[in-house]
Formats: C-alpha cells, structure tokens, sequence
C-alpha cells in the first residue's frame, strides 16, 4: 500500500509519499516539493534529510546498531578479515572461498605504486600533516592510473577497485614512514594483506621483522569497525564529489579531506592530545568535564557525543577491549588509558551528559591502541581513511548505480535586496 504524509499551505494540501526502509525506518519523499507549492526545505547540517535511499550500511542511533549488509559489526570484527569486510561492502555479498582467494591476489598484483611517488612524497616538507599527505598522493594516483571508471563495466570496475585498495595501503604505510623520517618498505606480496601493512609500516631496515598476532587482529579490528557509517559527512563528500562525475580516486581524495576535521575523523588525534593535556594537567579529569559543560568554553570532550548515536557506539565498545588487549601483550601501561576510563565513568553518570546522551565514540579509545603501536599521533585519521576507504567505495559505486543527479541544495538568501553602484 502507497502511503502518503499531507502538507497543507495557502488553502491547498498537497499529497507526499512515504518511504520505508527495509528496518521500518521512515522518510518523506519531497522531490516534487518546489514544482508543487514553490517551497523548499531547510535543514543546515542536514540533521533531518536523507541523501539517498542505500542498502549498504544499518544505523540504528538509538539503540547502538550497526550493520554492513544485514552482518552485525561485532560478528564481523571477531570473525572475518577487512578484505573479506571490503569485498562484502562493495560488492553486496560475502565472497565464497574462491573469490575472496582472487580478490587478495588481485589486489596483491596491484601493490606496486609508480616509483614516482615517491618523489611527489619526499617533496612534502617535514611537519606536513599526514593527512595532507594523504590527500595530495590520491589525487596524485589518478595521474598514473588515468581513464575514468566505467561503472556500468563490471571488470573495469573490479580492476579500480583492487588497484585502489592495493595502492592506498601502500601510500597510507608510506605516510607514515615519511612522518617517522624511516625508509620506505615495499609490499611483499606473500604476505595477507593485514601482515603485510604491518610489515610496511613497522619493519626496520635494520632488523628482522616478524609481526605479533594480538598486534595483527587488533588492526584487522580496527580496519573493519570503521570501513562504512553510511552518510556520514566524508562519505557524503565523496558521494557528492562523484555525482559530478569527477572519478573515483579524486572523490576518495575529497572524502579524505572531509574526514580530516577534528569534529569527524580528526578526533582520534585530538582525543590522545586532549587526555595528553589532562596527564600533564596533574590528571584531575573533574576540571575538564566543567570546562565541557561550560557554554562559555570552547572545550568540548573530544571522543564523546555523536551526531546518531544516542546510545552506546557499538564500535566503542569492541575498541575498548582491544586495547585493553594490545596494551596487555605489549606490556605497556599507559596512564591515559586510566584517565580515559575515568572521564568514561563521570561523563556517564554526569547529567549533563546523561541528558544529552553524550557516550563514548569510535574515537575515544583508538587513538589508545595506535600510541602503543608507536603510530604518531597525526597518523591516527590516515588509518581511520585506510579502515573507511572500501566504504567509501562502495558508497560511489552505488551513487554512480542508481544514476542518482549531481548533488546541489538549495538555499533561503538572506543578503541584500537588489541595488547597484550609481550612487546617489
Ligand atoms: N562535549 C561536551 N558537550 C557536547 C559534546 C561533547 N563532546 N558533544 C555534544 N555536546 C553538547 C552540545 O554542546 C549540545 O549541547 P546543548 O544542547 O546544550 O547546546 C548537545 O550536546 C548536542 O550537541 P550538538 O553539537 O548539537 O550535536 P551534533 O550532532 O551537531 O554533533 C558531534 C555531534 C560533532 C560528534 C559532537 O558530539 C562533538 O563535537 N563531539 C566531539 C568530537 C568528536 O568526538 N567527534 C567524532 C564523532 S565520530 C566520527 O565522526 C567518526
């Protein structure tokens, strides 16, 4: 059955569909809005509006759900590899045995990146930030892999993909050697995927390396907790970016960019510098909880709060644990480990937070795990980009599916009326 929502304006009503998603959720459907009644909606930060209608990612803020394809995040961040969880998000499906072998072999074929990046990358300054970095060496891959994607092309498609996820683990590792000041390491492909980013990022030119397995499931963990959240404000961007038909790499380039803000991705570093501040601070966590409720202050509880979750991240928790976990294998105790369960403890029996349902994010404790990975703290939102990239993917890949027209909202103006410069 049709069912319609009614909007009454200047004596007229006019009818709007609903839309029902697969979990019940409910949308009004006002593409015919401004050729009917001449209105337009008004909703900055796009707190109500829906982009697009996706069958890619589950969302349920209100009570801590999140899934990628129907799969819980807590099933598959104990029980599948990041690739096997890339695969799924672009492509619909879990990979039977067979393709997810040729899916890693493709995808080993592929991670050699033109030796003239290399140059592009040592040209950055010393001090650029990582994610800086990041973007420009994106943009810089469409050069030496030019032609855009044909998504209507299944194996054109498949042949960008494997090379985009080949090669961005490649330049996100070597990132991070150029920010340590270390050789750059090449892929072995003999390795899995996940051992050999680790191979990359953190052997020595000096010493054999062989990688830990608590280490290696941990980064898995951490890859596919944030491979997709659906119309968040980078996946957005890198919808929005290739509804004009710019490519794919140069909409994943945008979509790092977005990420980059310390009110998106940027939080895993500024959670660390803020409980960073506290250590040195005397560790007295009560101060800062006041300054975060303090209107007047800018200081907000950086890992807290969530523009959809009202209810624990579900992501938050499964972190939490592995670095419990990583901390324990490696030996380290790390006094800002304590001070983030201490804030945790008061912000959720503190009304204030209480009330707003304000609750640790994915960010809280990740940044926790990358220090005792010995991972710079500007590095943190690269390996948050390297974990939302197959999202980000899929995301394009669906956009460019459904045709959907190029993205461009509307605006109420508020500036002057008509004048001109003969002066009176
Ligand atoms: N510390 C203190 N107060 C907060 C916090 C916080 N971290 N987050 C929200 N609030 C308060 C706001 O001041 C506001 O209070 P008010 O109603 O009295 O004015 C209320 O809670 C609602 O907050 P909004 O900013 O309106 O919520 P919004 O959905 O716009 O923002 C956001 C969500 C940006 C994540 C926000 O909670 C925040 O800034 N958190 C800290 C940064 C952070 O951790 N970002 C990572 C998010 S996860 C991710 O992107 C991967």
């Amino acid at each position: 059955m049709d069912e319609k929502i009614k909007l009454s304006y200047e004596d007229k009503v006019y009818d709007f569909p609903l839309v029902r998603g697969t979990e019940n959720e409910l949308g009004i459907d006002i593409k015919t809005l401004r050729s009917k009644t001449g209105l337009i909606t008004l909703d900055p930060g796009y707190k109500n509006t829906g982009s697009c209608v996706s069958n890619i990612t589950y969302l349920d803020g209100e009570n801590g759900v999140l899934r990628y394809r129907g799969y819980d995040i807590d099933d598959l961040a104990n029980n599948s590899s990041f690739i096997e969880v890339s695969y799924l998000l672009v492509f619909g499906e879990m990979p039977s045995e067979d393709k997810l072998t040729k899916f890693e072999n493709d995808i080993r074929k592929e991670s050699l990146v033109h030796e003239d990046i290399t140059s592009i990358l040592k040209s950055f300054p010393h001090g650029a930030h990582p994610m800086g970095v990041l973007a420009s060496l994106t943009s810089a891959l469409i050069s030496f892999n030019p032609g855009s994607v044909d998504v209507n092309s299944d194996d054109k498609m498949y042949h960008a993909i494997v090379q985009l996820i080949a090669k961005f683990s490649v330049i996100s590792a070597w990132v991070h050697r150029k920010a340590k000041g270390l050789p750059l390491n090449y892929s072995d492909n003999s390795l899995p995927y996940i051992e050999n980013l680790a191979q990359m990022m953190f052997k020595n030119p000096n010493e054999e390396y062989s990688s830990n397995s608590v280490v290696t499931s941990a980064l898995n963990k951490l890859l596919i907790l944030h491979a997709d959240h659906e119309q968040n404000c980078s996946t957005s961007t890198v919808r929005i970016v290739g509804s004009s038909e710019a490519g794919l790499f140069a909409s994943i380039s945008a979509g790092i960019s977005a990420l980059w803000g310390r009110l998106h991705g940027g939080a895993n570093q500024a959670v660390i510098e803020m409980l960073e501040l506290i250590k040195r601070d005397g560790g007295d966590t009560s101060r800062f909880m006041e300054k975060a409720k303090d209107k007047n202050h800018p200081f907000r509880l950086m890992g807290f709060g969530h523009r959809v979750y009202k209810n624990f991240d579900p992501r938050a928790k499964i972190i939490k644990k592995t670095a419990d976990e990583v901390l324990k294998d490696l030996g380290i105790v790390d006094p800002i480990l304590n001070i983030a369960k201490n804030l945790e403890q008061e912000a959720l029996n503190d009304k204030y937070f209480v009330d707003r349902k304000l609750y640790p994010n994915v960010d809280f404790y990740s940044g926790i795990i990358y220090r005792a990975l010995e991972i710079p703290t500007e590095m943190f939102t690269v390996m948050f980009a390297l974990g939302r990239l197959p999202g980000w993917i899929a995301q394009w890949r669906e956009m460019k599916l459904n045709s959907e027209p190029i993205g461009r909202p509307r605006q109420i103006y508020s500036g002057s009326k008509y004048r001109n410069t003969e002066r009176a």
